[in-house]
This record gives structure tokens, C-alpha cells and sequence, in this order.
């Protein structure tokens, strides 16, 4: 995909749309290789990348060195990239700032997580000419407010509050929004409800398409296997065989070869 146009054709067509995160230029290299349809240098990078325990720490600098890097390699995919958090939180104008700065790095549209007490900042996006992608469920940047990373929407209140919040975003002018870790059936009932393409994560099979962790997609973390995040590859041990081969190959003088060493 290109463009938001894409993202609203593949809903009306039903053709499920498919988003992998990716953190620096090789990753974006093999997704624009692949058939995945976008990118988003998600504010998890923080975790995945640079080791913290939660998406709080990821500044707007981090996010626009590593969204400058995805472009290097994504070639004309499309790059979502998140706001992280506050960044859009101190008023308009430091959210447009905000932005500015994502798409000046590469990105093709912003995403930010809620929707209370940030209405005008969406408008203001979208008003100037940047696609915003909203996010709802659990939103890793409130993990505190939120009590730990749990699956939202579960009370018929809070089913309520989702839905309300998902028409909100529609009214407010985004073009698509996740929906991570809700029921199945609540997010089968939003995206039903919905006139723009909803995008789950641990939100079941029924939303218009699906996001996954290119880290956890590749199961190269040992020890992180969330449920909802099918592994395609067992990238730990593929990873941790290759190591090991190279250092008993170096131990064993069978590296380098003869064919190996520069004439
Ligand atoms: O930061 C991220 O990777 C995300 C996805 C989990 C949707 O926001």
C-alpha cells in the first residue's frame, strides 16, 4: 500500500489488511520485499530495541531516527509511525510539531493511542494534511492508568466507552484504527460498526486487518510468546544455532576458509 486510499479500498473489497512493525532499514528492506501491505515503526521500539519495560520511554527523537531508518529500506511502502507519548498530549501546536517531524522522517501517517482530551490535536492533524491512525483497547502508553497490560472492553460499561471512542475517531477524521488486546466479539461488533478499517491486535480474527511485532512474528525472543502473536519462524534457536556454529567453526580453525581470505 501507498496510500490511505488503499486502506479504505481493501475494506470495501474485504481484502484483510496486513501491518508488521519494523524498527531499522533491514527489517523495512525484507518487509518491502514481502507481500505485507504497510509499516509501523510502532513507540514499541522502545521495548523491542532498546530494552526498556515499557513504551513510556520512547522520546520523539528515538522515533524519528528509527522512522528515517525504516524509509531507507521500506522504498514507497507505507509507514504509519507512532506519536509517542505526551508528544501530543502539550497542545496543538507541539502535536503538529510532533508529526511534522514523523512525516518529514518518512512516515506517510501518525498514529496516536485514545481519543479524551486530545479531540482538537486529531482534527488539527487531519485538518493539516497528516493521516492520523487512532488506537484503542489497550493502549500501552497508559499502562500505568491502566493497571498492566490486560484486555480491555471486557464490562459492558467499558464495551460501551469502546464503541463510543471508535465513533469519535471516525467523526474526528481518522483514516483507520487499532483495536488492541478486546474481545473478539466486541471487536467483530466495532468493525462492523465502522466506516474505516479497524486493524487488531489480539482483538480476534472479524477487524479489516491485523498488526503483529515483526520481532514476535520472527519468535526471536526466547522468553515473550504472547498468545495472540502466532511465531512463523522460530528465530531464537534459528538465531542462537547460527552463533554457535560460527563460534565452534572459529574454535575448530574451519573459519575462515581458504575461499574466505582476501587474495
Ligand atoms: O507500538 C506498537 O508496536 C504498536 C502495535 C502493538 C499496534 O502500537
Amino acid at each position: 500500500m501507498t496510500s490511505i486510499l488503499e486502506f479504505s479500498r481493501a475494506r470495501q473489497a474485504g481484502r484483510p489488511i496486513t501491518i508488521v512493525t519494523a524498527y531499522d532499514v533491514l527489517q523495512a528492506r525484507l518487509v518491502a520485499e514481502s507481500s505485507v501491505d504497510a509499516i509501523l515503526v510502532g513507540d514499541s521500539v522502545a521495548m523491542v530495541v532498546h530494552g526498556y519495560p515499557s513504551t513510556v520511554h520512547a522520546t520523539l527523537a528515538m522515533m524519528c531516527l528509527h522512522t528515517a531508518a525504516v524509509r531507507r529500506g521500506a522504498g514507497d511502502k507505507f509507514i504509519v509511525a507512532d506519536l509517542p507519548f505526551l508528544s501530543f498530549r502539550r497542545g496543538r501546536e507541539v502535536a503538529a510539531e510532533a508529526a511534522g517531524a514523523l512525516i518529514q522522517a518518512g512516515a506517510n501517517a501518525v498514529k496516536l493511542e485514545g481519543v479524551a482530551g486530545h479531540e482538537d490535536v486529531i482534527v488539527h492533524l487531519v485538518g493539516s494534511g497528516i493521516p492520523v491512525m487512532g488506537h484503542l483497547g489497550l493502549t500501552p502508553q497508559s499502562v500505568h492508568q491502566l493497571g498492566g497490560h490486560r484486555v480491555q472492553g471486557r464490562t459492558p460499561d467499558a464495551a460501551a466507552r469502546l464503541q463510543a471512542e471508535a465513533r469519535r475517531l471516525e467523526e474526528l477524521g481518522a483514516f483507520s484504527f487499532v483495536l488492541e488486546c478486546v474481545p473478539a466479539a466486541l471487536a467483530a461488533q466495532i468493525t462492523h460498526g465502522a466506516t474505516i478499517p479497524t486493524i487488531g491486535i489480539g482483538a480476534g480474527p472479524d477487524t479489516d486487518g491485523q498488526v503483529l511485532v515483526i520481532t514476535d512474528l520472527l519468535g526471536l525472543d526466547g522468553e515473550f510468546h504472547p498468545r495472540f502473536a502466532r511465531r512463523y519462524l522460530d528465530g531464537h534457536a534459528a538465531v542462537l544455532a547460527a552463533l554457535n556454529d560460527y563460534a565452534a567453526d572459529v574454535r575448530g580453525a574451519r573459519f575462515p576458509a581458504r575461499e574466505e581470505v582476501p587474495a
